[in-house]
């Protein structure tokens, strides 16, 4: 199993969207695919149709080691060999409880479920969908992450706090060797003379790799609404062309 990290400390930069549409894509070419939402506001959950406001959330359970099998913990979608661990609001409540447990291993609660289930083995790729923090749940993911993706809108100061992403990449490596920052993914590009100043500019950073650029799509607000993956919504339209072609490039197989 891959595991990837969607990560910036900015909200709105299209983090929930990448997780959403990259895993429907592997899902699409026949991958078996585990989503984990590991941010409270549970967007991730509502586009696959699995929010409950009303219960302990599995992320939750899973965090707060309060669950004894996986199948309280892994749900499945409406798409087959697509699963997800959801999220809603008690994540932060877990989050927070642990800040406080300080005799206790804080790191190591998704790693201990990877290593108790056969999750490693079932699954080809893992996508965790972060908030915009570095809260201990996000220091939770990192510790079973081999690779973060760090979307980007470009606007002048679209790099703002990477350094700081990785910073905390290069801290975590103490505690998980694998791990490693593949790349910027710009989202919601349009082709204005400004954005196309800044995509040129972007391009000759070689501090961080472009994985590719998703155009603006009306259709993706859209798609939220009606609690779909993009491609499921309009296969056509320009957003969902441009994930399956960073999904081709970033596994390098056309299919
Ligand atoms: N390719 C795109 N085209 C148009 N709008 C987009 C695109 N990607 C993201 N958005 C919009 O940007 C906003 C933030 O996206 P989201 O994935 O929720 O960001 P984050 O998880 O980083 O907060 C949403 O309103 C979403 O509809
Ligand atoms: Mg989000």
């Amino acid at each position: 199993m891959i595991t990837i990290s969607i990560l910036n400390l900015k909200g709105g930069v299209g983090k929930t969207h990448t997780a959403a549409n990259m895993a429907y894509e592997l899902h699409r070419r026949g991958y078996k695919v585990l989503l984990i939402d590991n941010d409270k506001q549970g967007n991730l959950s509502r586009t696959y149709n699995r929010y409950n406001a009303q219960e302990i959330a599995p992320i939750t359970k899973l965090l707060s080691l309060q669950y004894d099998a996986d199948e309280e913990i892994i749900q499945e979608t409406d798409y087959e060999w697509l699963h997800i661990i959801s999220a809603n609001m008690s994540l932060f409540g877990a989050t927070w409880n642990l800040t406080k447990e300080q005799d206790v291993i804080q790191i190591d609660r998704y790693k201990d479920f990877v290593g108790w289930t056969a999750i490693d083995e079932v699954y080809d790729y893992c996508i965790i969908d972060n908030p915009p923090d570095l809260g201990l749940n996000v220091v939770n993911a990192l510790t079973i992450t081999n690779e973060v993706i760090v979307p980007v809108k470009i606007d002048e100061d679209a790099l703002e706090g990477l350094d700081i992403v990785t910073g905390q990449i290069e801290d975590a490596k103490a505690f998980n060797s694998r791990l490693k920052l593949a790349g910027v993914l710009v989202t919601s590009y349009q082709n204005t003379d400004g954005e196309a100043a800044g995509l040129a500019w972007l391009l000759e950073q070689s501090a961080y790799k472009v994985l590719g650029v998703i155009r603006y799509s009306k259709k993706v607000a859209e798609s939220s609404f009606m609690r779909k993956p993009i491609y499921e919504y309009s296969p056509c339209c320009a957003a969902a062309q441009d994930y399956k072609k960073f999904v081709t490039k970033y596994t390098g197989k056309a299919r």
